[in-house]
This record gives structure tokens, C-alpha cells and sequence, in this order.
């Protein structure tokens, strides 16, 4: 069975005290709950090291929003996958629509950093999703197929079977602007058809697709009853206890 996985990426919000707060009245909004998907945190750099140590011994695991794809050395400012793994981080987030269009990265810095991650041993999540422009111009499926087959082709069974997907369109990010179900089970259908058709499809039939954009409690039940919709990567609705906890126990 594939899995189900919320996830939260906090972006550049919570320091490490706000961080470890906000992880804290998570943990005890999910006391007693029996949440039907993993839970998974992306805080800042700054707030990993509070952050994974109050979820110690939960269930809720803890990602980071980047990394860099070289080991150490003379790379001022950046991260290592080594690093994160040493941290007890579990999950990276690999071509986020803001590190592709805010910072420049293209997908073959995308598959290089997926590709570290896994060599650490992290589960990367392949952020993809087109501009407005793209899907006005009837250019989305073929986007993202250029974003998944860069960062995914020649990758081995095993290290496949530790990737997740996520759709983020980037026109639907922080402007409260939401695919619909059907948007977002069409191209997840779509994804799904190229994962099958670069590794097979039993192995891809067992990769979460998350979708992400404007995700908020009032849409996450229809969007995660949508085909081939595992998951939800949350940006603003995150930020808040009660709001992310709305989201992964949907009514
Ligand atoms: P919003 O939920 O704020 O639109 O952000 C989505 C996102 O980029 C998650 O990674």
C-alpha cells in the first residue's frame, strides 16, 4: 500500500524557539489522534536541531527545505546531506518551486542534491510544478515531465523506492489560488504514467505524489480524496498549530 504523508514546510518562518513551540502544541494536538498519514516538519536550518529534539520518539519526522549536493568543503554557506543525516533530519525537499525560480536552481542542480540526499541516506521529496505561463501555454504535463525524468532517470530500484514526489504548480503557491481536485489528480496521473515508465509500474505505483499550493483546511479533504493525491505539502496553513492540525485530521 502506498503511503500517506502531510507535511509542512515552514519556509523562511520560525526561529528556533518559535520552531520548537510550534513542534511542541503539534505533539500534543496529535496526542491521542491516530492520524492516518506520516507527519513530516520542514523548519529552517536554524531550528532543525530544537525542532528534531522535541519530536525524539514520536512518530512525526523532520526535513529539511535544502541542501547542497557536494560533501564539504569550500561552499560557503551551504549544507551538506551528511550533515542534515548527522542531525537525525530524515526527509529533503529537492527543487522547490522557490529555490528553482527565487534562486535559479535547474534540474540538473535538482538531481545532483536528490541524488546526495540519498546518498545520505535521506528520503528526498522531487518538488516539480509549472509557471501560469506554461499551463496557459498547454505546457504542463510536459514540465513536469522534464523536471521528473532529469532528477529521476538512472536512479537504482532502491534509491526509487525512498523517493516522494511532490506536485507544486507554482501559479497555485501562496496565492490562494488552489488546483482543483481535478487539476491535481490529472497531472498526478500523469507523473504517476512517467514514474511507470522509467522504472515499472508496480515500483511506481508505490510512490506517494504530494500535492501542494494554497493548501488549507477548508480544501485538504477534497484535495487528498483526489487520484493519485498521497499527501499534502502545506506552506502557510503549516505555520499554525491548529490550522496544520486541521489538515491532517481533515473533516
Ligand atoms: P502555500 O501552502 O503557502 O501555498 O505553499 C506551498 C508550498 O510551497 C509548500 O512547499
Amino acid at each position: 500500500m502506498r503511503r500517506r504523508i502531510v507535511a509542512g514546510n515552514w519556509k523562511m518562518n520560525k526561529d528556533h524557539r518559535e520552531g520548537a513551540r510550534l513542534a511542541q502544541e503539534l505533539l500534543d494536538g496529535l496526542e491521542g489522534g491516530d492520524p492516518v498519514c506520516e507527519v513530516v516538519l520542514f523548519p529552517p536550518y536554524t531550528a532543525l536541531p530544537a525542532v528534531t529534539e522535541i519530536l525524539a520518539g514520536s512518530a512525526v519526522r523532520v526535513g529539511a527545505q535544502d541542501l547542497y549536493f557536494e560533501e564539504r568543503g569550500a561552499y560557503t554557506g551551504e549544507i551538506s546531506a551528511t550533515m542534515l543525516s548527522a542531525l537525525g533530519v530524515s526527509f529533503a525537499l529537492a527543487g522547490h518551486s522557490e529555490r528553482r525560480h527565487v534562486f535559479g536552481e535547474n534540474d540538473e542542480t535538482v538531481a545532483r542534491k536528490l541524488r546526495a540526499a540519498l546518498g545520505a541516506g535521506l528520503e528526498p521529496i522531487l518538488c516539480v510544478g509549472e509557471l501560469l505561463e506554461e499551463r496557459e501555454a498547454g505546457n504542463a504535463s510536459r514540465v513536469v515531465e522534464t523536471q521528473v525524468r532529469t532528477s529521476l532517470e538512472g536512479l537504482s530500484a532502491d534509491e526509487f523506492s525512498r523517493v516522494v514526489v511532490a506536485y507544486e504548480p507554482v501559479w497555485a503557491i501562496g496565492t490562494g489560488r488552489t488546483a482543483t481536485p481535478d487539476d491535481a489528480a490529472q497531472i498526478h496521473t500523469v507523473i504517476r504514467g512517467i514514474l511507470g515508465s522509467i522504472f515499472d509500474a508496480e515500483a511506481s505505483s508505490l510512490t506517494p505524489i504530494l500535492y501542494g499550493g494554497s493548501v488549507k483546511p477548508s480544501n485538504a479533504r477534497e484535495l487528498l480524496d483526489a487520484e493519485n493525491v498521497d499527501g499534502l505539502l502545506v506552506g502557510g496553513a503549516s505555520l499554525e498549530a491548529e490550522s496544520f492540525l486541521s489538515i491532517i485530521f481533515p473533516a
